[in-house]
């Protein structure tokens, strides 16, 4: 099966997490982790599945304004963040998404974010579950949220919980598909 997941990240966490959901898909080859700003040939390749992610920021997709912002996040951590080469000047998902009319693959979302209720947070992947449908892909799963502290770290557990999540979403691709597994 092949699966590419396309991210956007700041301080490495949504990257870390999508890296993890790419293992338990089943890994490289066939399975290819990309930021958003190179994923920009997809439509050329057989994809079977394509799993979006990003951080929540201002309780939705990042912006360029809230990716510039997190210089100043960086700043004020004193050496606890970092933020990834470029990441706050680069296009990302939301600019991503408005490209997506001509890729023809299952879709899957998901989100970092704090751990709070959705309805204090809002939820990156809820809105990118929303552009995928519109763009007339099937999920093969809810959109789904990893979560961080308020120091903007990974809590204990969510890696793990993405690579479950990743070899959830391979089953449920297979089965869609009509392929024996
Ligand atoms: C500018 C900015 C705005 C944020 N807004 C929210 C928010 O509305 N809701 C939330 O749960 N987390 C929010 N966060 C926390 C981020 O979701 C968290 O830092 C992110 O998941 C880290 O992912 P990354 O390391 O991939 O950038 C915000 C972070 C930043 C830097």
């Amino acid at each position: 099966m092949r699966a590419v997941i396309v991210y956007e990240s700041m301080f490495g966490n949504t990257r870390q997490i999508a890296e993890a959901i790419g293992e338990g898909l089943g890994g490289a080859p066939d399975v290819q982790v990309l930021r958003s700003d190179l994923a920009t040939d997809l439509t050329s390749r057989t994809i079977d599945l394509v799993v979006v992610g990003a951080p929540t920021h201002a309780w939705g997709l990042p912006r360029v304004n809230t990716r510039r912002g997190t210089r100043e996040y960086v700043r004020k951590a004193r050496g606890e963040l970092t933020l990834e080469p470029g990441a706050d000047a680069l296009p990302g998902v939301r600019e991503w998404l408005a490209s997506l009319a001509t890729l023809e693959a299952f879709g899957a979302a998901f989100d970092t974010r704090f751990r709070a209720p959705a309805m204090f947070t809002g939820r990156a992947s809820k809105v990118i579950g929303t552009e995928l449908v519109k763009h007339g892909r099937t999920l093969v799963a809810a959109p789904e949220s990893f979560i961080v502290d308020r120091q903007h770290h990974l809590i204990d557990g969510e890696l793990a919980r993405a690579r479950a999540w990743g070899e959830h979403l391979r089953y449920q691709t297979l089965e869609r598909a009509g392929v024996s597994h």
